[in-house]
């Protein structure tokens, strides 16, 4: 039985239809990853999981029950957050009130000062400027403090969106060690959008390929990277080189 189960989502902005039919599921425990261009849907499907977004049709099961529709906060206190594209940390709050923020609807109280030292064990920056603005915080750290401000919500299930974008590589690679350092550790579910498509398959162990709203391949991410039109595509690897023949052209991509 899988964590998190989309059947037939469809969701509009307005008259717009942006994601049609999205069926999808990821499995406790797991990284899975939804590659796809500019305006696929991506960033649509993440924000109807985590409840920001009302889907028109279709369903969100969630362990045993169907969530959609039910609004961000009973995502969060279901156990499913969201970090979103831009971070979008409380600029005039401090790093101490940003990251207490996360952990506004927990009924636990007494667990909340132990997972804030863990959240700090794996951000070492937030440590050093935990009384400091957030929007004094470098774009990196503020990336880390959007994660770090999840993680207190104590999520089952985290959906990330974009955490590389506008970061050094070395900065990405620091953030992607300590995903998998959280997937791993806490246990934590994890659905990850990412642009750059090496490190999300590297990352996950199962993926998605989204064209214009709809699900077009999915399988396990050893097989994704395997796949010519994958390599071609998301990964710039020239067919040329791989088969030795002429490049493969077609006029539908997928399935
Ligand atoms: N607030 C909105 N109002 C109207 N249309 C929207 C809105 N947000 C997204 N869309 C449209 O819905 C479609 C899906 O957008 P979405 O943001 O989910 O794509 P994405 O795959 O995340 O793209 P990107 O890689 O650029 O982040 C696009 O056609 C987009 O133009
Ligand atoms: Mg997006």
């Amino acid at each position: 039985m899988p964590l998190l189960q989309l059947k037939n989502i469809e969701c509009y902005y307005g008259p717009v239809l942006a994601i049609k039919g999205v069926s999808l599921s990821v499995e406790e425990g797991s990284v899975a990853t939804i590659l796809g261009a500019n305006g696929a849907g991506k960033s649509t499907i993440l924000k109807t999981i985590s409840g920001f977004i009302e889907p028109e049709k279709g369903e969100i099961r969630y362990k045993e029950e169907n969530i959609a529709g039910l609004g961000p906060q009973q995502a969060v206190k279901r156990g499913i957050c969201h970090v979103p594209e831009g971070r979008e940390v409380f600029d005039e709050l401090t790093v101490a009130e940003n990251l207490r923020m996360g952990a506004y609807l927990r009924k636990d109280r007494h667990n909340v000062p132990a997972d804030l030292e863990r959240v700090l064990g794996y951000f070492g920056p937030l440590r050093e400027r935990y009384r400091q603005r957030a929007g004094w915080l470098s774009g990196g750290e503020q990336q880390m403090l959007a994660i770090g401000r999840a993680l207190l919500s104590r999520p089952r299930l985290l959906t990330m969106d974009e955490p590389s974008l506008g970061l050094s590589p070395m900065l990405v690679k620091e953030i992607f060690k300590i995903i998998r350092r959280i997937n791993t550790e806490e246990g934590t579910t994890i659905l990850l959008v990412e642009q750059n498509a090496r490190l999300a398959l590297q990352t996950a162990s199962y993926g998605y390929i989204l064209e214009v709203g709809r699900v077009v391949l999915d399988n396990t991410t050893r097989e994704l990277m395997e796949n010519q039109d994958v390599q071609e595509f998301y990964l710039g690897v020239q067919q040329e080189s791989i088969r030795g023949k002429k490049r493969w052209k077609r006029k539908k991509l997928w399935r």
